[in-house]
């Protein structure tokens, strides 16, 4: 008896032991069945409870070939029967070698070689242990310092949260956070660019900034500059009118590397393989990761200009040049899932896909300005967010309603702080960013 009740009811869901990232547990486990996800195809979720949510921010960012993609779901499955694990150090597989060439093809000219992990996370800090190293093995030791940006997101290791600029992934481990580090200011003003579609007209001179932090550091302690091109995670901070070249010039000016952290602005999401090529500006080194398997398996890495790995090609060929790397470093599984990544992104032309999208998307959004409580609305290539006025004494909760709201619409908005953020996928049709908006546009006034 007791068996066939519990056969014909739904299984218990446990939420006890999984202590979710990012994430308000407490709030989420009270009620968790609207927020289980079930199935995935195309750009759409279908939830444990039967609902089907527009995928608007391409997953976190990272599947904007959509899901289920059947390229991608072939090439995993075969990889994993033919070679499912190789050994990361001393050792390599076929697919890891052409996919460093097809990346480094891909990348803005002058890129060369490609360092892999397996998330955004750890290309970051790849990339700050390249830039210190790459000095020091230059004899210029004393190059030590980086310098982010306020504002920025760059994952959460340990290196990526002190050059990072977001209060809330900082302080709680303060003691924890590399010494050495700076921040430039970061370059949003909302009296100067609110409303503002595409790169904001005001600001370059905020790129000035660093030449304060060299005459108060000196340029001879200081190893590289990170930034994102286009700041994702703070809510598409889009960077002004020639500030990245100005960086790129002051960066040069005192032989500072400059890293592009392009974790989200790559492979597509600006209409152009990089944000490197959208904005005209070559860094010395690129982080990347999400995009460039759709999500589908973890990958990341930092793609370098070839003086920065002939700097470490010295003495004698049989020690090993870079004291680093990770036991999933080019796994077999992610490289395959990434070449076929790549092909689809080629077969479907999805960089001009996204390029054609992003007009849609511009005007869709900015066509909630004067809906209750919307503070700001920024966009570029095919990503936008809506920052809201906070509701008083209540921070985080209006853009929740409207997060809540919104999957009753069928909708997956992405919400953190004050802000919407889209980033919908390059297989959406017109019609369907078009619902998106309309329907933020009901859940924002719903949360009025
Ligand atoms: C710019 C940027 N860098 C790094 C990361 C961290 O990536 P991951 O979560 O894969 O470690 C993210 C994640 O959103 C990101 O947006």
């Amino acid at each position: 008896m007791k068996n066939e009740t519990s056969a014909l009811s739904p299984p218990a869901l446990r939420t006890g032991a999984y202590w979710m990232p990012f994430t308000h547990n407490r709030y989420l486990k009270a009620n968790p069945r609207s927020r289980i996800l079930a199935r995935a195809e195309g750009a759409y979720y279908t939830t444990a409870e039967g609902a089907r949510l527009f995928d608007c921010l391409s997953g976190l960012w990272c599947c904007p070939l959509g899901h289920a993609h059947p390229k991608i779901a072939e090439a995993v499955a075969s990889q994993v029967k033919e070679l499912d694990y190789s050994p990361a150090f001393q050792m390599g597989h076929p697919k890891i070698f052409s996919l460093a060439e097809r990346l480094v093809e891909l990348a803005p000219p002058g890129m060369g070689q490609v360092f892999f992990g397996n998330s955004g996370s750890e290309a970051v800090d790849t990339a700050l242990k390249i830039a210190v190293a790459y000095h020091r093995a230059k004899g210029e030791a004393s190059r030590t310092r980086l310098i982010g940006r306020e504002r920025g997101y760059h994952g959460v290791g340990l290196g990526g949260i002190s050059v990072g600029g977001m209060a809330p992934n900082r302080k709680m481990f303060a003691p924890l956070l590399l010494a050495g580090v700076d921040h430039l200011p970061h370059t949003y003003n909302a009296a100067e660019m609110g409303f503002s579609r595409g790169q904001p007209q005001w600001g370059a001179h905020l790129a000035g900034e660093l030449e304060r932090l060299v005459a108060l550091h000196d340029a001879s302690t200081i190893a590289a500059v990170i930034v994102e091109p286009m700041q994702g995670s703070a809510g598409v901070l889009v960077p002004p009118l020639g500030y990245l070249e100005r960086l790129r010039a002051i960066c040069d000016k005192y032989g500072i590397l400059l890293v592009f952290d392009e974790v989200i602005t790559g492979f597509g999401r600006l209409g152009e393989p990089f944000g490197a090529q959208r904005f005209g500006v070559t860094p010395d080194m690129i982080c990347f990761a999400k995009i460039v398997t759709n999500g589908v398996i973890p990958m990341g890495g930092v793609i370098v200009k070839p003086a920065i790995y002939d700097a470490f090609m010295t003495g004698p060929d049989t020690a090993v040049e870079l004291f680093h790397g990770y036991t999933y470093s080019g796994h077999p599984v992610a490289a395959a899932a990434a070449h076929a990544t790549l092909d689809a992104l080629k077969e479907e032309d999805a960089f001009k896909r996204a390029r054609e999208l992003e007009p849609v998307l511009e005007r869709g959004m900015h066509s909630l300005k004067g809906e209750p409580a919307v503070a700001d609305i920024r966009n570029i290539g095919l990503a936008a967010a809506v920052e809201l006025e906070a509701i008083a004494g209540r921070p985080g909760v209006r853009a929740l309603k409207v997060f809540e709201r919104g999957m009753e619409e069928g909708m997956l908005f992405r919400f953190t702080g004050e802000t919407i953020a889209v980033a919908p996928p390059y297989i959406s049709t017109e019609a369907e960013i078009e619902t998106m908006i309309e329907r933020l546009r009901v859940s924002i006034r719903a949360a009025a």
